[in-house]
C-alpha cells in the first residue's frame, strides 16, 4: 500500500509541472458545442486538443486528438458508447464541474474528482487532459483513464486497462481489454461480451512476473518496469528516428495491440500512420497465446469464417465459399451457410450434389470430431463426402481432421501447412423452397424408374449382383478405414505417438516444466493440432514388464473427462520408453499460487477448494474405473488461466512401483498430506486421498504450509495440529490471520475447518466420502462437531 502511494504521489508531481509552465488554462464557465464550426482546447503546441469530433452516424463524441494531422486520430473518449447529438455541449461549470449534456441537458459524462471542485483544466502538450484543483494539483487525468490508446510518458499500471473499441468506425466498448495484472503480467483478454468481465487471456507476457507498470517512454520505447523502475521486459523499442515523429499505442477492436508513428515534419510525402510494433504475432508457428483453449482471441471473425492478412497487413474477417455475412456491416458476427445442408438420410445418394472445394493455407483449429493419420487426400475427400454431419475437412502432412459447424477460430496465413476442404452444395442451389420441390420430383421419378425394373427379372438378377458387390466394397470400404485410421487408441481418443515425435516436439526435452521422484516433465508444441502446447511427462522408474499395466492405466486416464482435471492427450509406450502426453496447463502449481504475499482471495482459494473436491469426487464415484489418486499436493494440482483447480498425476500409483510410492511418500515425514494408513499396513483405499484433501483444505484456508518451521510458537510448527487447537479453543481467527475477507466469512471459515477436521482422522472409517465432503462444502448438509483426529477410538461414529 506504502509503494502504491508512493508511486501515486511521485507520477502526479511529474505532471504538476507541465501543468502551470506550458498549458493554456480552460477556466470555470468555458464551453464547447458540438457542430459544424467546432472549437476546442487545444495544448500550447497546438498538437493535441479536447473537443467534439464528428463519427460516421452523424453523431459526436467528446474526444481528445491529434489536432495536427488530417486524421485528427482520437485518442481518447469520454462518451464511446453513448455519442451525443449536434448543439450538445461541455462545459467547466462555474462551480467547478465538468459535465457533458445532450441536448435535453441531460448529464452524459462527468469525471469523477471525488466531489472537490475543479479551479481550471488543462490539455497538455503530453496529450493529457487535467482538471486541477486551485492548488494545481490534478484531480483527475485523462492518463489515468485511458480508453484504447497510450501516448508517450502515460504509464498503464494495475489500476487502469485499455479497452478496445467495437469497430473501427464504432466507439463502442468491444471485445478485448490490455490489463497490467497485480501479478506483474501484462495480459490481453477477450471479454464476455457484451459484458465487460475479463473472459479469457489469449496473449500474456508470462513468465515475467513481478512487473508493476508498463511505461511508454519520449523515445518511444514500451517496456515493463518493475518497482525500482529496472526494465524487465521490452514490448516495443523504437528506431532511431523517433523525435521527429508522433506515437501511440493501440489495442485495435481486432484484438491486437499496435504501436504507430506518424511523421510530424511537413515536408514527408508518406504522411501517414504506419504500424512500427504490434503483437501477438499473427503469423506465429510457435506462439501458443493467439488463441484460448476455446477459440477465441485476436481476430475473432465470429462462426464459420476466417481472418486473414490482407495487403496493408490488417486481419480481415470473410467468409468461405458457399457461405456469406450474418450482418454484411459487421463481418465480426460471423457467417452462415448459404446453401441446403447434406441430407444424414443417405449421405451417399447425395454425394453428387455436393463438392469439396480446396482452400490453401486456412485452418479452423479447433473442434474437429474425428481425426485420422496416414491417410491420402482423396481418402480425407471422401471420407469428408460420405459424412453428413463433415462441413469441412483439414488435410496437412497425411492427417485428416473432420469438423463441423459452427467452425471457429478460422485463420488463412502462409505460415499454416495443408489445406481445408470445404464442403460446397454444387449448381447455385440455394436455401430457397423451389429446391426441395424439384428434389421430390427426381426422387419420384427415381421410384418409378425402380418399379418398372423391379418387373423384369433379368434386371431383378442384376440387381442382386449389384447389391452384392455393393455390400462387399461397403465392408471393403470400412475396413480400410479402420487400418488407416493410424495411432490412436481404440475406445479413448488417445494418440499414440513415437517417441521421435515427442523429441521433436519437446526439442529434445529441452524445457523442463518439473521434476518430481518418477518423472520429469517438458514442455513441448505438437507439430500439428494447431501447434497447441503441451506438457510431456516422462516416467523414469517403471514396474519392470509393467507393458500391460501401463496399457491398462493409461486406457484409465484416457476415459476421464472433467473440468478439475487435466486432460491427457496422448502416450508414447515404445521400448523402453514411457511418456505421457497433457494439455499445457498455463498458470502453474496451487503450491506456487498459495504460498505468497499478498496471500491470494479468500473466495478464489474457496473456489479452487471446491474445484479439487469436485475433481477429486469424479476419480472416485463417477468415472468408468474408479482412481485413487495417492499423491494429492498442492504441487498437483494445476490452475488455469481462469483459476480453475485441475488435478494432475492421477491414474499413475498403479504404474510406478507399488513399493516405491510407498518408501517415498514414507520419507515425506509423519504429518505430510499422507494418511497414517500407509505406516501401518492397513489397506490403500480412497480415504487416503481424502486425508491429503483435509490437510490441503487447510493450506487453501491458512496459506501456509503443512510445516512450517519459522513460527513463534511451536504450537503452530505442524498445521493439522494447530488448526485443531484453534477450533478447540475457538481461536479460529488466529489461523487467517491479516485476511480481511476470511475474517469477515467466520461461519464458512469454521464449517471448512471442521470440514478439515473431519478429512484428517486418524482412523480411515471415520473420514467422510468425497461426495459427502462436496454436499458438506457446498452447505446442502450439516458438518457434525467433529473429533479430536487422533483419538482413533472405534466408538466414534463415522459421518
Ligand atoms: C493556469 O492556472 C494556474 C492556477 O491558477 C496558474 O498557476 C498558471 O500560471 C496558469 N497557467 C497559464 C498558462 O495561464
Ligand atoms: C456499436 O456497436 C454496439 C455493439 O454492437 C451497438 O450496440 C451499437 O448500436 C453500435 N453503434 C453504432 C453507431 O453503430
Ligand atoms: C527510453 O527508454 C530507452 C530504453 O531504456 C532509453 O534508452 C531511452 O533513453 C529512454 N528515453 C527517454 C527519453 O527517457
Ligand atoms: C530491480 O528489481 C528487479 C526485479 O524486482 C531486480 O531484478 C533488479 O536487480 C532490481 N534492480 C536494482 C537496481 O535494484
Ligand atoms: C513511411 O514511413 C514509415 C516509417 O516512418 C516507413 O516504415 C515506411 O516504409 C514508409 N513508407 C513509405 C511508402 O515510404
Ligand atoms: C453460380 O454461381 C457462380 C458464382 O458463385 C456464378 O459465377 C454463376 O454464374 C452461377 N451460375 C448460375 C447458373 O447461376
Ligand atoms: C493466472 O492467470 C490469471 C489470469 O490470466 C492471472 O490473473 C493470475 O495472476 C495468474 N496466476 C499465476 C500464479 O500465474
Amino acid at each position: 500500500m506504502a509503494s502504491f502511494l508512493e508511486h501515486h504521489l511521485w507520477f502526479s508531481l511529474l505532471l504538476l509541472m507541465p501543468i502551470s509552465a506550458t498549458a493554456q488554462n480552460v477556466s470555470r464557465g468555458e464551453s464547447l458545442m458540438a457542430g459544424d464550426h467546432m472549437s476546442s482546447w487545444k495544448s500550447t503546441s497546438g498538437e493535441f486538443a479536447f473537443g467534439f469530433q464528428r463519427i460516421e452516424n452523424g453523431n459526436y463524441l467528446l474526444t481528445i486528438y491529434f489536432n495536427k494531422i488530417p486524421e485528427r486520430t482520437i485518442i481518447w473518449s469520454a462518451n464511446g458508447k453513448t455519442p451525443v447529438q449536434r448543439g450538445s455541449k461541455v462545459q467547466l461549470t462555474v462551480d467547478g464541474r465538468l459535465v457533458l449534456t445532450d441536448l435535453t441537458g441531460k448529464e452524459v459524462w462527468n469525471p469523477d474528482t471525488a466531489g472537490a471542485a475543479v479551479a481550471y483544466a488543462s490539455m497538455l502538450d503530453s496529450g493529457n487532459f487535467v482538471l486541477a484543483g486551485p492548488d494545481s494539483f490534478p484531480l483527475w487525468e485523462s492518463f489515468d483513464h485511458p480508453t484504447d490508446t497510450l501516448l508517450p510518458t502515460q504509464i498503464l499500471n494495475p489500476r487502469n486497462k485499455l479497452s478496445a473499441r467495437y469497430s473501427d468506425k464504432n466507439y463502442s466498448t468491444g471485445r478485448y481489454e490490455l490489463a497490467m495484472q497485480s501479478d506483474g503480467n501484462l495480459v490481453l483478454y477477450t471479454t464476455a461480451f457484451p459484458f465487460e468481465s475479463a473472459n479469457s487471456v489469449y496473449w500474456s507476457t508470462q513468465p515475467v512476473g513481478s512487473s508493476l507498470q508498463v511505461e511508454f517512454n519520449r523515445s518511444g520505447n514500451i517496456y515493463l518496469t518493475a518497482k525500482n523502475r529496472s526494465i524487465i521486459y521490452m514490448l516495443s523499442s523504437s528506431a532511431s528516428s523517433m523525435q521527429d515523429l508522433y506515437q501511440r499505442v493501440t489495442l485495435e477492436f481486432d484484438g491486437f495491440l499496435r504501436h504507430y508513428v506518424y511523421p510530424k515534419s511537413s515536408s514527408s510525402n508518406n504522411k501517414s500512420w504506419s504500424m512500427h510494433w504490434s503483437t501477438p504475432l499473427f503469423n506465429s508457428p510457435n506462439d501458443c497465446m493467439i488463441t484460448d483453449e476455446t477459440g477465441s482471441g485476436a481476430c475473432d471473425c465470429g462462426f464459420n469464417s476466417y481472418c486473414s492478412l490482407g495487403n496493408d497487413q490488417r486481419p480481415t474477417c470473410l467468409c468461405p465459399q458457399g457461405y456469406v455475412p450474418l450482418d454484411r456491416n459487421d463481418l465480426t458476427k460471423g457467417c452462415k451457410q448459404s446453401f441446403l445442408s447434406q441430407s444424414c438420410d443417405d449421405p451417399n445418394q447425395e454425394v453428387d450434389l455436393y463438392d469439396l472445394v480446396e482452400m490453401e493455407y486456412t485452418d479452423w483449429p479447433h473442434f474437429d470430431y474425428e481425426h485420422h493419420q496416414g491417410v491420402r487426400l482423396q481418402w480425407c475427400r471422401e471420407a469428408c463426402m460420405r459424412d453428413c454431419f463433415c462441413t469441412v475437412a483439414i488435410f496437412r502432412n497425411g492427417e485428416c481432421w473432420k469438423k463441423k459447424n459452427p467452425l471457429s477460430n478460422g485463420r488463412m496465413a502462409p505460415d499454416i501447412e495443408g489445406k481445408a476442404l470445404i464442403k460446397i452444395r454444387r449448381g447455385n442451389s440455394t436455401l430457397k423452397p423451389e429446391d426441395t420441390d424439384s428434389k421430390k420430383k427426381v426422387h419420384s421419378t427415381s421410384v418409378f424408374v425402380v418399379s418398372v425394373l423391379l418387373c423384369s427379372s433379368v434386371f431383378l438378377n442384376f440387381l442382386l449382383q449389384l447389391g452384392t458387390f455393393l455390400l462387399v466394397f461397403i465392408f471393403g470400404y470400412h475396413k480400410t478405414k479402420m487400418d488407416q485410421t493410424g495411432p490412436v487408441m481404440p475406445s479413448t481418443n488417445l494418440q499414440i505417438f513415437s517417441y521421435k515425435e515427442l523429441e521433436k516436439a519437446t526439442q529434445g526435452f529441452k524445457d523442463e516444466l518439473g521434476r518430481g521422484a518418477f518423472a520429469t516433465v517438458y514442455k513441448g508444441v505438437l507439430a500439428y493440432e494447431n501447434k497447441i502446447c503441451v506438457a510431456v511427462k516422462k516416467l523414469d522408474n517403471m514396474v519392470s514388464g509393467g507393458d500391460k499395466e501401463f496399457r491398462t492405466e493409461v486406457n484409465a486416464i484416457g476415459q476421464t473427462n472433467h473440468r478439475n482435471l487435466v486432460k491427457l492427450l496422448g502416450f508414447c509406450n515404445e521400448d523402453q520408453h514411457r511418456l505421457l502426453v497433457y494439455e499445457f496447463i498455463s498458470n502453474g502449481s496451487l503450491a506456487g499460487f498459495l504460498f505468497k504475499n499478498p496471500k491470494p482471495s479468500w473466495y478464489r482459494r474457496m473456489q479452487i477448494a471446491f474445484g479439487i473436491a469436485r475433481g477429486l469426487f469424479y476419480l472416485h464415484e463417477e468415472c468408468t474405473t474408479q482412481i485413487i489418486h495417492c499423491d494429492i499436493k498442492p504441487q498437483n494440482i494445476l490452475l488455469d488461466d481462469s483459476f480453475t483447480a485441475r488435478i494432475s498425476d492421477f491414474g499413475l500409483a498403479k504404474i510406478l512401483k507399488a513399493d516405491q510410492t510407498r518408501t517415498t511418500t514414507a520419507i515425506r515425514g509423519t504429518r505430510g498430506y499422507v494418511a497414517p494408513e500407509w505406516f501401518k499396513s492397513l489397506p490403500i483405499t480412497m480415504k487416503v486421498d481424502i486425508y491429503s484433501f483435509g490437510v490441503m483444505l487447510l493450506e487453501l484456508i491458512c496459506c501456509r504450509k503443512k510445516f512450517e518451521q519459522n513460527v513463534e510458537n511451536e504450537n503452530q510448527m505442524i498445521l493439522v495440529d494447530w488448526a485443531y487447537d484453534c477450533y478447540i479453543d475457538e481461536k479460529l481467527h488466529l489461523l487467517v490471520e491479516n485476511d480481511e475477507e476470511a475474517l469477515h466469512d467466520m461461519m464458512r471459515l469454521k464449517k471448512y475447518v471442521m470440514i478439515a477436521i473431519w478429512c484428517i482422522q486418524d482412523d480411515p472409517s471415520l473420514r467422510p466420502t468425497m461426495k459427502k465432503v462436496t454436499l458438506m462444502l457446498e452447505g446442502v448438509v450439516e458438518v457434525p462437531i467433529p473429533p479430536d483426529p487422533s483419538s482413533f477410538i472405534s466408538s466414534i461414529q463415522p459421518i
